[in-house]
């Protein structure tokens, strides 16, 4: 293991920005193999060094993952000159050696885990691998038996190959029109995934698909029928664009999509969206024997 400095070895562990570090180094409380170190750019070897602070023995952990909530809005990358991207709602001392696993869409939400283990990353997101995702989503039309049937076998999305098998569940389907109220529509997040999706649009998708409900906007004018699904859908491959391009192959149109877990890993619900966490050693060491 490389030596780093003490103070970012600190700041790296959640003891302080490097300012605050500085101040901790000064006041005597940190030590290095049983002395007590002062200089924050003192050199360590994390893993062979012991380092404790208040005599609390700082652990290093090679491996860091985050699980996000992305909101609808960023887009999944590590930078980019013009939009927000994901890496811009985390700030956690080892940010640098972040990397987002796989993507989201600009307008889908949900769980996005961010790590460091490449090989891991690799894994989860190798077609091999087979790692279960699953979207709650919201669908124009009334998603049936049919289409559950049909995500089972395996739908031609335009690749050499049908996709694989996939289990839709249809939890509930609903006439915007008569029973949603305009209320409910206007303060709902189908709206405002709506207003989000504005900014995507083209002519040639509102010609195939239909338009909007003029006065709530909650999706209605996309479906023939008037009817929204609500569905949940689990997948063991990423293509590109996968849930909207396996909704469309049955000629429906996906409104709003949030992952919901990943490698048996549930969104944790206490994130609200932009919002971030570390994974637990428990959910850490549970998706490096998974995957
Ligand atoms: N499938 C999609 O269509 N979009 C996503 O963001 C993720 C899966």
């Amino acid at each position: 293991m490389a030596q780093i400095r003490l103070d970012r070895f600190l700041a790296e562990h959640g003891a302080g920005t490097r300012s605050e570090v500085k101040k901790i180094l000064r006041s005597g409380r940190v030590a290095v193999s049983g002395v007590v170190e002062t200089r924050p750019e003192r050199k360590v070897e994390p893993g062979n060094d012991r380092i404790t602070l208040d005599g609390r023995e700082l652990l290093w952990q090679p491996f860091v993952c985050l699980m996000l909530h992305k909101p609808a809005g960023c887009i999944t990358a590590t930078e980019d000159r013009r939009q927000q991207t994901v890496m811009d709602l985390i700030d956690h001392p080892r940010k640098k050696e972040l990397f987002p696993v796989g993507r989201l869409d600009l307008d889908t939400e949900g769980l996005l885990l961010l790590m460091n283990d490449g090989a891991l990353a690799h894994r989860m997101l190798s077609p091999k691998h087979h790692v279960e995702k699953t979207y709650f989503a919201r669908v124009a039309g009334e998603v049936t038996g049919e289409d559950v049937e049909a995500f089972r076998l395996g739908v031609d999305i335009g690749e050499k190959e049908l996709t694989l098998p996939a289990k839709l569940s249809i939890l509930r389907v609903t006439d915007a029109h008569t029973k949603r109220s305009e209320a409910d529509c206007s303060e709902s997040e189908i709206n405002r995934e709506q207003s989000n999706r504005e900014e995507e649009r083209n002519p040639e998708e509102e010609r195939t698909h239909g338009t909007h409900c003029e006065d709530c906007k909650c999706g209605a004018g996309l479906s023939q029928d008037g009817a929204i699904s609500e569905v949940t859908l689990t997948i063991c491959e990423g293509k590109f664009h996968q849930v909207k391009r396996m909704f469309e192959a049955r000629g429906k149109k996906v409104l709003y999509l949030k992952r919901i877990s990943m490698a048996g890993l549930g969104l944790d619900d206490a994130l609200a969206p932009g919002q971030w966490r570390e994974l637990t050693k428990e959910e850490m060491e549970r998706l490096q024997t998974l995957c």
